[in-house]
């Protein structure tokens, strides 16, 4: 008997049951932030299952031009193709399974194995298997293709055969961000901080601004997001400047069962900053020229979720991108994209250490609460807790995540 797999199975069982006893507005219990079959079924059921947010057009202008993008063990080649196409391979040789693509990032003619020289195409495509015989037909065995969709110039992948419907949510978002001009945005600066926690512990932290007022201080003076009744008096004069501002005063939500589909998971709300504030930095000036079609500072910034594993913070003058992306069962990155508007030049339009200071800070700090929740969690005398109100998005992520799981 399979002793490994035996004791794989029953964790799983264990997982099925605290689903079934899983009371709505509770925490989950640490089975699943502690279980390596947990962990395991987690990249198969939902992060394999689900649309991730790799990256931006702009980091791969040209035909040939590639990066990696990696989550738990899984190491997905993004590429644009001599046909312009923005196209997804699984990074799995065909022949033994070697990794094929080595180097994170980029300019390739063709994909050759490291192991016994097999050789991809940009498409994937085959294009030959050395001294395979004349029987061998390279049509069969192309790179396994992933999905791709791109909103806007943000890159979304997804491995599944069946991926989840998101067409319908981004066509219904598209009006909303397009006088952002993501499609001109380019990559300022990227960060991670790994933190020794489970995926989802990082995951519902960013889900959550219960914990904004005692954990960021920084973060907490020009956000207003801490307090809800704060929040409720900024609102009405903030929709009149966003609409001044070239932007639509709509919020847009589209979760499970909505219209879009069982896992839309769009989410798009611009909220206020403190006045005095008109963007997320120390002193509430501008950071980089306006994005896109916007005519002005309103003082808000914008919430946005694109499926339920990438979010967005769009100021006017830059966007920020989160990912919180599984290493291990008890590692994760949280990986921090700063962007831009493509023809901002550092030094003359923006300063780096500025333009990244909020968010680098705000990060170390949830570093340091994820890890001490994890370690928390890890003690055999957890037992989960109610939500708050302020904790609504976990509350959707586990209706999402338990369904899929
Ligand atoms: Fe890639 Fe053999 S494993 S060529
Ligand atoms: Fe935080």
């Amino acid at each position: 008997m399979n002793i490994a797999a035996t004791g794989n199975n029953d964790d799983l069982q264990i997982m099925r049951d605290l689903i079934r006893d899983h009371q709505d507005g509770f925490a989950l219990p640490r089975h699943f932030y502690t279980s390596q079959a947990v962990y395991e079924h987690d990249i198969k059921a939902y992060w394999n299952h689900n649309w991730i947010w790799v990256g931006h057009v702009s980091q791969i202008p040209e035909p040939g031009d590639y990066f990696l993008f990696e989550y738990g063990p899984e190491s997905i080649i993004v590429v644009r193709d001599r046909e312009n196409i923005v196209r997804a391979h699984l990074n799995v040789c065909r022949h033994r399974g070697s990794r094929v693509c080595l180097k994170e990032s980029g300019k390739a003619k063709l994909f050759s194995c490291p192991y016994h020289a097999w050789t991809y195409e940009l498409n994937g495509r085959l294009r030959g298997g050395r001294a395979m015989g004349p029987d061998f037909n390279p049509a069969d065995y192309g790179l396994f293709a992933a999905n791709v969709r791109v909103f806007q110039g943000l890159i979304f992948i997804c491995v599944a055969d069946n991926p989840p419907p998101i067409d319908e949510g981004l066509a219904r978002l598209a009006p909303l961000t397009e006088p952002y001009g993501l499609e001109r945005l380019k990559i300022a600066h990227s960060a991670s901080y790994p933190v020794p926690a489970n995926w989802k512990l990082a995951l519902e932290n960013y889900m959550e601004c219960y914990h904004c007022a005692p954990s960021h201080k920084d973060y907490s003076r020009s956000h207003s997001l801490k307090d809800p009744r704060e929040l409720e008096e900024l609102i009405a004069p903030l929709k009149e400047r966003s609409v001044g501002a070239g932007l639509q005063p709509v919020n847009l939500e589209l979760t499970g069962g909505d219209a879009a589909g069982p896992a839309a998971d769009i989410y798009y709300r611009r909220y206020p900053l403190f006045p005095g504030y008109k963007t997320g930095s120390k002193s509430g000036e501008p950071l980089a020229p306006l994005l896109g079609q916007l005519s002005g500072f309103d003082g808000g910034t914008t919430d946005i979720q694109i499926g339920p594993l990438n979010n967005f913070l769009a100021y006017s003058d830059h966007v920020v991108g989160y990912r919180f992306v599984p290493r291990s069962m008890q590692e994760t990155d949280i990986q921090i994209i700063w962007m831009v508007d493509q023809d901002a030049e550092e030094g003359r339009d923006y300063d780096k250490e500025m333009l990244t200071w909020l968010w680098h800070v705000t990060s170390l700090d949830d570093e340091r609460i994820i890890r001490h929740n994890q370690e928390g969690v890890n003690s055999h005398r957890f037992v989960p807790g109610p939500l708050a109100e302020m904790e609504w998005g976990i509350r959707d992520f586990y209706h999402g995540y338990l369904r899929l799981v």
